[in-house]
């Protein structure tokens, strides 16, 4: 099962696509949190990922894209894969459809978890992320066993740096300008799933479950 969740930032596709990832057995593969894995080790590709992260822009589609694609490649995507954060763009869902079509094969979910502009803003000053496995908290929702640390690693937790309200803002303009065209390309292909992410985070599981099957 091949599934691409889609989404504002913070309208919780990380949280989602790691409890699919757990439930379906298959990876979950954040660019998002492969730039930040890049970021921490101090990469060339980290250093040139942070100056357009830190401004709430995309990175450029080419090195995006070819970090995708060698990873879908890897044998754990022999089953599928969740790609959250995962295209982004028109341009890097054409080259994921046209190299999925040269193997036969397609998406065959993309989920689109909706919350309001008004929210999101709200929920970011209190998410707290791992930079080492990639999970997420929130401070008041969704809060770690033991404060700042992480349940699954017990690494530190961290505020983002992109997670400041005007970086929120812009994060949002590009999301609004760039990626909210893919729902309308996932709808005419057929495969677009849309879930109400304003709820309870089970709740938006139950909903994406229902649809997965
Ligand atoms: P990325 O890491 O993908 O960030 P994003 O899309 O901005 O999304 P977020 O991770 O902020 O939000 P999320 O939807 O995963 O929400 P989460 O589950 O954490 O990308 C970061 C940057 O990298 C981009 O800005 C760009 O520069 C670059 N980049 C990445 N991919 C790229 C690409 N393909 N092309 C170009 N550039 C790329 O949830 C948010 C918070 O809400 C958490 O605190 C969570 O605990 C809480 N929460 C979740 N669900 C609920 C709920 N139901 N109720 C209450 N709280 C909830
Ligand atoms: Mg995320």
């Amino acid at each position: 099962m091949k599934i691409v969740m889609l989404g504002a930032p913070g309208a919780g596709k990380g949280t989602q696509a790691k409890m699919i990832a757990d439930k379906y057995q298959i990876p979950h593969i954040s660019t998002g949190d492969i730039f930040r894995a890049n970021i921490k080790d101090g990469t060339e590709l980290g250093k040139e990922a942070k100056s357009y992260m830190d401004k709430g822009q995309l990175v450029p589609d080419e090195l995006t894209v070819k970090i995708l694609l060698d990873r879908v490649a890897k044998d754990d995507c022999k089953n599928g894969y969740v790609l959250d954060g995962f295209p982004r763009t028109i341009p890097q869902a054409e080259v994921l459809e046209e190299a999925l079509n040269n193997l036969q094969d397609k998406i065959d979910y993309a989920v689109n978890v909706e919350v309001p502009d008004e929210n999101i803003v709200r929920r970011m000053g209190g998410r707290r992320a791992c930079l080492s496995c990639g999970a997420t908290y929130h401070i008041e929702h969704i809060p770690p066993k033991t404060e700042g640390i992480c349940d699954r690693c017990e690494k530190e937790l961290v505020l983002r740096d992109d997670d400041k309200p005007e970086t929120v803002q812009k994060r949002l303009d590009v999301y609004h300008e760039q990626t909210q065209p893919l729902i309308d390309f996932y709808n005419k292909r057929g495969v677009l799933k849309e879930v109400d992410g304003t709820v309870d985070m089970k709740e938006v599981f139950a909903a994406i479950v229902n649809i997965l099957g």
